[in-house]
């Protein structure tokens, strides 16, 4: 049995998602970097939620702060705090303040992305749930720095209960004068309103949710233009992420080189991310970005159930690139990510341990990106099912290694590899789909030919199927083709 995690590392997963916490990380010797607290530090509080409670914490003291400084000097400081989207790219955000034109006589939008759809992420919806304030403090500082006067939120419209929070903090906001027409007492107006979407996950793209926004169908957009210069409404628009903004309160208050110093050379700050699959305790933990994707999977979640040993791990978000059991020694930071061949996306750690088929597990992935594919461009629309098809026909035990060879070319043909930039598509939702096609190929090529060459599926059932329905359902499906 692994050593229980430290009080700065406890799984957060649970159904109330109110455990107790806060208060400085706690070096265990167990060789994890410790790290401060950022977002999750008030999780767990009694009505962490509320107003009340976060003023008691400093909370809206760094609006405050912001409202003295100019404009500019706060883009600095985020600049030079390194920090980086959350959502996804991890673009600085400093950076992309400061592309909204200053000479555009439109009005400018902000808009937050709180779709979280990605495939294994759960992070921002705990932000919404236990620190509502701490996102409308950031967005609020965000807008005086871009000079929006109307913000948005993006919320999943699985999100009901994390919808309901942020409304309530958003009502409460405004009463205390935090919102409004005079933020603050200062000549600064801001408005925050909440939208629900229903379900779809493109419309996380930033592009797809600006039309989403103005009530069109979620159809992403050819860039440039970026939405810094024509977003919504036409109109120069920041979109980032939750778990970013949530951040930005604790730069402002703290300041840019507290923050930059928690972080790497070229990411300021902490990262949340979310644990799931083949661990012992799953859940959405605050690192340290130094820390090791082993040490996240093997120290802090307890490894695999059963003394079984790990063979896959997906670093951030089914659509990140796969990783073997023997490349786990990478930081959980974007640079080192990226230099590993995979990326660190969205934050969501998926573990497969050795009892997963990993064609199983592909199928899946493609299936997803199938479906949601909206289908406004040939290379993903027509390859996303061609994708699906041919793993479904490996799993069935149908398949031949002529089908793992089409897999690559139909996968090469939505997104080359190693990618260069945005493959043939509008959107990343086609290299979402082709990269782990391409990964799961490139290590695990030996368990695909296998399916291939047995004409069967070596693995167990998978959860909820028996082995025998399992069985007759793959014979029938091969009898039937
Ligand atoms: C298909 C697809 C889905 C996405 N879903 C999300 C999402 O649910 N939440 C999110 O923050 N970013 C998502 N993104 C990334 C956004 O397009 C965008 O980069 C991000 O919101 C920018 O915020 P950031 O700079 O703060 O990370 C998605 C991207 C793609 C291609
Ligand atoms: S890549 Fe896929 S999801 Fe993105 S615009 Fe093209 S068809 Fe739509």
């Amino acid at each position: 049995m692994a050593p229980a995690p430290s009080d700065a590392t406890l799984p957060l997963h649970r159904p109330e998602s109110v455990l107790p916490l806060g208060g400085p990380a706690v070096d265990d010797g167990d060789g994890v970097p410790t790290v401060e607290r950022v977002v999750s530090r008030r999780w767990g509080k009694p009505e962490s939620w509320t107003l009340a409670s976060y003023e008691k914490d400093g909370g809206y003291e760094a609006l405050k702060k912001a409202l003295s400084m100019q404009p500019g000097q706060l883009v600095d400081e985020v600049k030079r705090s390194n920090l980086r989207g959350r959502g996804g790219a991890g673009f600085p955000t400093g950076m992309k303040w400061s592309f909204i034109p200053k000479d555009n006589p439109k009005p400018r939008y902000l808009c937050v992305n709180a779709d979280e759809s990605e495939p294994g992420t759960f992070k921002d919806r705990y932000i919404l749930d236990n620190d509502p304030h701490s996102l409308v403090e950031g967005a609020a500082i965000a807008a005086y720095a871009i000079g929006a006067h109307r913000a948005y939120v993006y919320v999943r419209g699985e999100l009901q209960r994390q919808a309901d929070r942020l409304e309530a903090a958003i009502r409460e906001a405004t009463a205390a004068g935090h919102l409004g027409p005079k933020v603050m007492g200062s000549d600064f107006a801001l408005e925050i309103h909440v939208h629900r979407g229903a379900g779809a996950y493109i419309c996380g793209e930033e592009t797809a949710l600006l039309e989403s926004l103005e009530g069109k169908r979620g159809w992403p957009r050819l860039k440039p233009p970026f939405p810094a210069v024509v977003g919504l409404f036409g109109s120069p628009t920041v979109v980032n992420n939750v778990e970013t903004l949530a951040n930005v309160p604790q730069i402002i208050s703290k300041g840019a080189d507290w923050f930059a110093k928690l972080g790497t050379e070229k990411s300021g700050g902490t990262r949340l991310v979310c644990v799931s699959g083949h661990v012992k305790r799953p859940g959405v933990y605050e690192i340290s970005m130094k820390t090791t994707i082993r040490q996240i999977v093997e120290q802090l979640c307890g490894g695999p159930e059963g003394g079984r040993k790990v063979k896959a791990v997906i670093p951030g978000g089914s659509s990140a690139p796969v990783l073997s059991a023997s490349e786990l020694d990478v930081a959980c930071e974007f640079e080192a990510l990226k230099n590993a061949g995979t990326m660190a996306g969205s934050g969501g750690i998926i573990v497969m341990d050795e009892s997963t088929c990993l064609v199983r597990a592909l199928w899946r992935i493609a299936k997803f990106y199938a479906e949601e594919s909206c289908g406004q461009c040939t290379p993903c629309r027509e390859g996303t099912p061609w994708q699906e098809g041919l793993l479904h026909k490996l799993e069935s035990g149908r398949g031949t290694s002529r089908d793992i060879d089409d897999l690559l070319s139909v996968a090469s043909a939505i997104c080359p590899f190693p990618p260069m930039g945005l493959g043939n598509t509008i959107c990343a939702l086609g290299d979402a789909a082709a990269l782990p096609v391409h990964s799961f190929l490139k290590r695990f090529r030996p368990e695909f030919e296998a399916h291939a060459k047995e004409h069967r599926c070596p693995f167990d059932a998978p959860w909820g199927a028996s082995s025998e329905a399992y069985a007759g359902g793959v014979e029938l499906r091969r009898r039937w083709s």
